[in-house]
This record gives C-alpha cells, sequence and structure tokens, in this order.
C-alpha cells in the first residue's frame, strides 16, 4: 500500500490502482496507470519505437524521442509535439529541461497552498518527485498521493523559482499522463445553463478533444472532469479512469490521440487569459487532480468517486449526516413577499413536515428586483416586519431550521457599496462595464475586498441564528483588467480564485455548524472545489422534474448523490411550462435532496396531502437516497421516454421508473435491479409481494404504468 521505489521504478498504489513510474536517466516515463500492478517487468518496446519527424535528444539513438515516451511531464521545443503540460518564459525563451534531482516519500498528503485539498488519512502516502532544470534555475515537485481506502491518486505539481530574477509560467497542468494506444471513449459532464451535467460519450479519434472554461468559474457548459474508459465499457464492466480538478475557475481537461494513436490526458487551470509572474524565491502550486480508476465498469467509477468525495472532498461534519427537507419562497414568491406571507409559508410547511425554511433573494438592502443592492448586506427591517433574528425566532418556534441567502461575490452600480467603491467592482479602465442580469463582480483578487464581505457576511451569520446559507453567483467574468500591469491583470483570474477560497474557507470554518449550498444559477459552479467547503449544490435552476432527470443522472456521476438539492416546483412549471403530476414531481425530488419551492399557501389540500405522505416517506427513505450505491439502469438522455435509477443501502433498496411521455398502449419495462443478494428476500413496501434477490436482478422487476398523466412509479423494498 501506498509508495513503493525499487530500483528505477517508483509504484504509488492505492486500494485497486497503481501509477507506475519509472526514472529513465532523470526523464520521468509513465509505466502505468490503471489497474493494480504490484511488480512491473517492463517492456523494451517502449525504448524501441523509431519514428520519423520526431525529435531524438541523443545522436546514435533514434529509437528514443520524447516525442513517443509515455511521460508524466510535457515540455516543448525538444522533439515531443504533443501538448505540453509546462511551459515558463524566463530569460529569452520559454524552453525547459527537468530532470528528476531528488525524491521523498511523505505520509500523509501534501497540501496546494491555498487551494482546496481533500482531506487526508493516516494511510494516505505522498511521493514528491523533485526536478529540476539548472539552466533557468527552476524547481519543479510532482506531489502524488495515494489513499489506501479507495482506487484513486490526487496530485499537483509546484513550481519554485529558485533564480533571482522573475520568471513567467505561461501553463502548467496539475497531471498529465501518457496511455497505450488503444480504443478509448471519453465522457464529459456538458450542458448549459439549466440542463447542466448532461453525460456524453464520444469516441477518441485522431486529434485533441477539450473541454474548457474561461468564464471565471466552471460553468454550467462543461465540469472540471473527464472519463476515459474502454470503447467497449459498460455500466457494469470495462477499464474507466475518471481525472477532476478541485478548483472553481477557468480550467482546461483535454485528451489527445497523436497520428501514432498514443493518447495524452491533461487537467489544470486553462491558459485563456492565465500568466503567473513568479519573483526570485517564490513558489507556485497548482489545484490538485483526483484521478480514480475501475476495472468493473462505469458504475463502479461512479461508486469509488462518489465515496472519495464523500469521504475526502465534502466537509466532514456534513458528509454523513441527512439533509433536512427545506422550503425555498424563490418560485413561491420571487422578490414579492413581506414578513407574513413568509411565516405563511413557513406555517404550511411546518404542518407538512418540512425540516428547514430558507429565504432567498430579495431581504437586505433596496433589493425590490434583480437590477440593485448587491453588496448591501444589511437587513430590510421594513420587508421583513423588524429584526431577522424576530423572524428567524417565529420559523424555530414552528419547529423549521432557518436558512438565508446571499450573493457576496457580487456589487450592483445601483448600491451603498458602489458608491462608495467603485473600484472594487472588475473592471478595464476607459473600457465601461459589461453586464449580466444587470450586475457586476467584485474584484476578490483584491485582498480588501475579501476583507469587506469577510466581515459583512460573518456579522450576519454571527448574529443571526442562521442553520443554512444559500451561497449564490449569477454571472460569469468579464472585463478582467484591475492590474496595473499586463502581467497583474493575466494574474487576475487566479488571483480571484484564491481569494474566493480564503473567503469561502474563513466563513464555511467559522461558522462550521451551518449547512452551506453553493448555487450559480443552478449548478454554474457545481465543481469539486466549491464542494470541498459547501457540502451541498442546488443542481439546476430548471425546476421542471422531467428536465431534471438527464440533469441529476449527469450530477450524480461523479459526485455524490448527497450533494444535490432537488426541490418539487409548481406545476405548470415555470421555466418549462410542463404540466407533471405532484407524484412524479415528488418521484424525481427524492432522487436527490428533496426540498419544496412553490406556493405551499395556494395548493388544494389533495396535493398537500400528497406532500405531507412525500416528506414522511422521504423521512423514511433518505439514508438509502443519501449514503446508498447508486445504480443507473436507464438513461434518461434527452430523446429517451425513459429514465430509471436504484439506490441500495443496508437491507433497503429504492427504484425510481419514469416515463417522460405518456403512451396509450400499456408498455412494460423490465428493470433489471443490480446490487442486490441473490438469496435474500425483498418485500415490496405497501403489499405483501416478495421477491428474491436473483428474481430482481436477472428476471427483473416489471414496471407497468397505466395510461394518462400517472408517469412515474417508486418501488421501496426491505430485505427480509
Ligand atoms: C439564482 C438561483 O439559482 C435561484 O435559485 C435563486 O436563488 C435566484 N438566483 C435568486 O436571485
Amino acid at each position: 500500500m501506498g509508495i513503493k521505489i525499487e530500483g528505477n521504478l517508483f509504484y504509488v498504489h492505492s486500494k485497486n490502482m497503481s501509477l507506475i513510474i519509472e526514472n529513465h536517466e532523470g526523464d520521468l516515463l509513465l509505466r502505468h496507470i490503471g489497474g493494480k500492478i504490484t511488480a512491473y517487468h517492463g517492456s523494451n518496446a517502449l525504448f524501441e519505437k523509431d519514428h520519423a519527424f520526431s525529435g531524438n535528444p541523443t545522436p546514435d539513438d533514434r529509437t528514443y524521442s520524447f516525442d513517443t515516451q509515455r511521460q508524466i511531464l510535457g515540455v516543448h521545443g525538444f522533439g515531443d509535439f504533443r501538448q505540453p503540460s509546462i511551459s515558463i518564459s524566463h530569460d529569452t525563451n520559454d524552453l525547459t529541461q527537468f530532470k528528476l534531482k531528488d525524491y521523498h516519500v511523505l505520509s500523509g498528503a501534501v497540501e496546494a497552498a491555498g487551494l482546496p485539498n481533500p482531506y487526508s488519512t493516516e494511510n494516505a502516502e505522498t511521493l514528491a518527485l523533485v526536478l529540476e532544470d539548472k539552466l533557468a534555475g527552476l524547481e519543479l515537485t510532482l506531489y502524488y498521493t495515494a489513499y489506501a481506502e479507495r482506487s484513486t491518486i490526487s496530485s499537483f505539481a509546484k513550481i519554485s523559482n529558485l533564480s533571482d530574477k522573475a520568471v513567467v509560467i505561461n501553463r502548467v497542468l496539475s497531471t498529465m499522463l501518457d496511455v497505450p494506444a488503444s480504443d478509448y471513449d471519453v465522457v464529459t459532464l456538458q450542458g448549459a445553463y439549466a440542463r447542466e451535467k448532461t453525460v456524453r460519450r464520444h469516441k477518441l479519434e485522431q486529434g485533441i478533444f477539450t473541454v474548457t472554461s474561461n468564464r471565471g468559474a466552471s460553468g454550467h457548459a462543461h465540469t472540471p472532469a473527464m472519463v476515459l474508459c474502454d470503447h467497449t465499457a459498460t455500466e457494469d464492466a470495462g477499464q474507466a479512469l475518471a481525472l477532476q480538478l478541485l478548483y472553481s475557475g477557468n480550467f482546461q481537461a483535454f485528451v489527445q490521440k497523436n497520428q501514432l494513436n498514443e493518447v495524452r490526458l491533461g487537467i489544470g487551470i486553462n491558459d485563456d487569459n492565465f500568466a503567473w509572474e513568479l519573483s526570485a524565491g517564490d513558489s507556485f502550486d497548482t489545484p490538485v487532480a483526483i484521478m480514480t480508476y475501475s476495472a468493473k465498469g462505469l458504475t463502479h467509477l461512479t461508486h469509488e468517486s462518489q465515496l472519495f468525495v464523500q469521504e475526502h472532498i465534502m466537509p466532514k461534519q456534513f458528509a454523513h449526516v441527512e439533509r433536512p427537507i427545506l422550503i425555498n419562497n424563490w418560485e413561491a414568491t420571487y422578490f414579492d413577499f413581506k414578513k407574513e406571507k413568509l411565516l405563511d409559508l413557513a406555517n404550511e410547511a411546518s404542518k407538512l413536515g418540512i425540516e428547514l425554511f430558507v429565504l432567498d433573494d430579495g431581504w437586505f438592502g433596496n433589493r425590490f428586483d434583480d437590477n440593485r443592492a448587491l453588496g448591501d448586506w444589511v437587513v430590510n427591517e421594513e420587508k421583513l416586519g423588524g429584526p431577522l433574528n424576530d423572524l428567524i425566532a417565529e420559523v424555530h418556534a414552528k419547529g423549521l431550521k432557518f436558512g438565508l441567502w446571499f450573493e457576496p461575490e457580487m456589487i450592483s452600480v445601483d448600491s451603498d457599496l458602489y458608491r462608495a467603491h467603485p473600484d472594487w467592482a472588475i473592471q478595464a479602465e476607459g473600457r465601461g462595464h459589461t453586464y449580466s442580469r444587470n450586475q457586476l463582480v467584485l474584484n476578490l483578487a483584491n485582498p480588501d475586498v475579501v476583507a469587506y464581505i469577510k466581515a459583512a457576511i460573518d456579522k450576519i451569520l454571527t448574529e443571526n441564528a442562521i442553520d443554512y446559507v444559500k451561497w449564490d453567483y449569477n454571472r460569469n467574468i468579464t472585463n478582467i483588467g484591475n492590474g496595473d500591469t499586463y502581467l497583474a491583470t493575466q494574474m487576475q483570474s487566479h488571483a480571484y480564485m484564491l481569494g474566493l477560497y480564503d473567503l469561502v474557507s474563513y466563513l464555511t470554518e467559522k461558522h462550521s455548524n451551518i449547512l452551506f449550498e453553493s448555487c450559480s444559477g443552478g449548478g454554474g459552479r457545481n465543481d469539486l472545489g466549491m464542494m470541498r467547503y459547501f457540502p451541498q449544490v442546488w443542481a439546476s435552476d430548471n425546476t421542471d422534474a422531467i428536465s431534471r432527470l438527464p440533469i441529476q443522472y449527469g450530477s450524480s456521476y461523479l459526485y455524490p448523490t448527497i450533494s444535490m438539492g432537488a426541490h418539487v416546483s409548481a406545476s405548470p412549471n415555470h421555466q418549462m411550462g410542463r404540466t407533471t403530476p405532484i407524484e412524479t414531481r415528488g418521484n424525481v425530488a427524492m432522487m436527490g435532496n428533496l426540498g419544496y419551492e412553490l406556493d405551499l399557501t395556494s395548493l388544494p389540500e389533495s396535493d398537500k396531502e400528497v406532500i405531507a405522505a412525500q416528506v414522511a416517506h422521504y423521512k423514511d427513505i433518505r439514508p438509502v437516497v443519501q449514503f446508498g450505491k447508486q445504480y443507473r439502469l436507464i438513461n434518461p438522455e434527452q430523446g429517451s421516454n425513459e429514465a430509471a435509477v436504484q439506490f441500495v443501502h443496508e437491507d433497503k433498496v429504492v427504484v425510481t421508473y419514469v416515463r417522460t411521455l405518456s403512451t396509450i398502449e400499456t408498455i412494460e419495462t423490465t428493470l433489471k435491479l443490480k446490487g442486490l443478494e441473490e438469496e435474500a428476500l425483498y418485500c415490496l413496501q405497501g403489499t405483501d409481494q416478495v421477491y428474491s434477490g436473483a428474481e430482481l436482478m436477472y428476471a427483473g422487476l416489471t414496471a407497468i404504468l397505466p395510461q394518462g398523466d400517472y408517469l412515474s412509479k417508486q418501488y421501496y423494498f426491505v430485505k427480509q
């Protein structure tokens, strides 16, 4: 377990995964990444590749080229024509030749400074490979941490400037891997606003396939993650490797298949609008990359990744705690509320068994619509009918916890904050502003701004009995230009992220009892960087149950289900105009952390009865959904008419089946369940029907929906 060094081979072993690196005269060659190999005997073939137009470092050896060797570090300029992992300008050029000079084995995980890091464990061990470029006076340390309990290895890079002059980092990836030529597919989580995290699978062809963000946030369109799997891999078989980044800003992840079918993968900060001036004596740490491996297909990869995130990334105090069922007033009232309306809503919620009342946007300053007041974090007592704490006390008295919405990184031009500090908004001098939702972004690269937000939010959280915070972020960053030199401006996007992590680590640690949920117009920043501080994410602003099927399917592809907020909203739905029965809206939201976001006070009694039953039932199945193993039974890809997901936890099984369009005929669908004990008996709750695990897995469960508008079914089994 952990790190082993034998001859010129470095082994990094986690649970069922190995990374094997060879020191070949100072060059670091990647011998293997994937399933566990405890003794590697190597292949000379790796050294016998002679290809025209590839550069050779030695005159009499045409078989050794950086273009054809599998490496963990790629530089351009010396015959490797693939994507580099590092580029640093110094003196008159940006050529570097790093050679291994030393290595260390360290217990536990090493932390990347100022950035989100996985929690270490007693059994974690780190290999630090120290390389140098003597000519440029640069040192590069590559860290690889093995976690004994999971098939995961994390890694990051540190560049130290040992010279007496500043250098400029143009590019540095968190990790790069060259893997053997083979037939691969690549799986990514893509989308757009209101249709986040759609699972996309592409066959890998010659060329470069990349997902990136240059928005100043990870964004709705792409996720800082990429899965490389066998072309033949299925949910239950085949090898798969996931690369993920613990970072919430501009990122790139790519996979390149070159002219020889060799494959290079990389993940890290996006080079676009990025450069980092590294003064003499300083060092720079990249964000941490997470590599997770499965030899047993994509579902197993999901389980490994979900567990790693839950155990090593999500804040510990919430990782294994059931999440409250909430009512959020946003789609119930938008900005149009007064204290009485809020209390009426809380009252209904309490009668229905709901556990947390969340007051969304519009409670502060002059915030009567979304054109003003961001930055003025002062309670609007006129709207709330008095001090915030009085409202909270009344909500608490109804047996509900209390949550509050913030959007701390933003500033409205019509705000007292902007009138006092117009220079605090991100802007390029003389270029005006670019608005989005009529708001601007505060420059978190400026420590004064971070200090202001820390104090303003801390004051409200300290003075009021708040149990939950929703942290929103409703635009992306433009007009980058606050630096006083070109380089300072190039550094601003990453400096913003360092300011953001300083801010959120301060507030979430100081108020560690508060459950923080991150949001960016839904899932616009649903990434591991945020999840390190925010154990819950509002997965999408699209609350339409049918639209949410692919969103939830993708949001839980690599992240644990317990991270995913899912709400029942009004019908017809406010975004899609679709009418969906309350049962189906409930069944879909119960595939995540159940909440409600509609005006409970205006619902017919029949709907309230259904909601009360859903809430009571969810309390029963909550551990199954939030702590269970998830199996994807039917993919709700756009265009498909069905979806089915199964959760198994201890002796309980929950299966949700949804048909997205009603059919005239009664068409049966067979759901072959997974992960059950063959001989055990499972009783379908609400009936006397008992099935063996073997029956449910091999003969399957027959799902039949009657014609009409009843679109879904949830099956709940308890092992006898
Ligand atoms: C966008 C969020 O995603 C919504 O849920 C809501 O909080 C609004 N912002 C409020 O402005």
